[in-house]
């Protein structure tokens, strides 16, 4: 059964360099016989920052916005999740941060992982993204990719790419890998679950 994983892009900013990680999950993802993978890239989800009257509890996991709600509808159908994190300031970014809000049981018992840049990889956005994750009932995995000073720099002052860096290909399928292995895991156990009322 072929999972289907969702790539969210976690940056917007103009010129971002969010777009040279996505691509290259993309492209190592064509390889891949046990999962598809399609691109959400939060430039084109045109979520308002989050503005819902009720805590979503209340609502039976309807958002009021309409944006909002098309993007939980469209979560809905993802086995996992694979998100490039950027580090604002030691945290995710507020885009990514309020995407993660503006949903809720879409994300329940599937699995996320990370794929971070900046001075120290992305370690200090992820770590808070992991916590995040277990609040939304996620399984946030071990396994990441961190993209460092100074492959960011031959990328952007060298002119090299991601495929120069065989430690960081090491750690993307390994990534690929474990995220399978739990996406594939709660799938069948949200399938067999499906009767039994998910606690708030
Ligand atoms: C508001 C802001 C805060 C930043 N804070 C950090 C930080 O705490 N740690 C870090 O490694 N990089 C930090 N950076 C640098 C980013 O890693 C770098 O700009 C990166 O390209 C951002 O990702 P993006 O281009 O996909 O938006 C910051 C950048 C911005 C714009």
């Amino acid at each position: 059964m072929m999972l289907k994983i969702a790539l969210i892009v976690g940056s917007t900013r103009p010129q971002r360099f969010a777009d040279t990680p996505g691509k290259w999950i993309v492209q190592a993802a064509k390889t891949r016989k046990d999962f598809e993978l399609d691109v959400l890239d939060l430039r084109d989800q045109n979520l308002p920052f989050f503005e819902e009257p009720l805590p979503v509890i209340y609502t039976g996991g309807a958002y009021s916005h309409p944006a909002a709600e098309a993007w939980r509808q469209k979560l809905g159908a993802y086995d996992g999740f694979i998100v490039t994190a950027a580090e604002y300031n030691h945290g995710p970014t507020e885009v990514l941060k309020n995407a993660l809000d503006s949903a809720y049981n879409e994300w329940h018992r599937k699995p996320i992982a990370f794929v971070g840049y900046g001075g120290v990889g992305g370690a200090r956005a992820i770590e808070h993204l992991r916590g995040i994750a277990i609040e939304l009932k996620m399984a946030p995995i071990k396994q990441e990719v961190n993209i460092a000073m100074e492959p960011m720099l031959g990328i952007l002052r060298q002119g090299k790419s991601l495929d120069d860096y065989a430690y960081l290909a090491q750690s993307r399928d390994a990534l690929f890998d474990e995220l399978v292995w739990w996406a594939d895991a709660l799938k069948v156990a949200r399938a067999k679950a499906v009767s039994e009322p998910i606690a708030a």
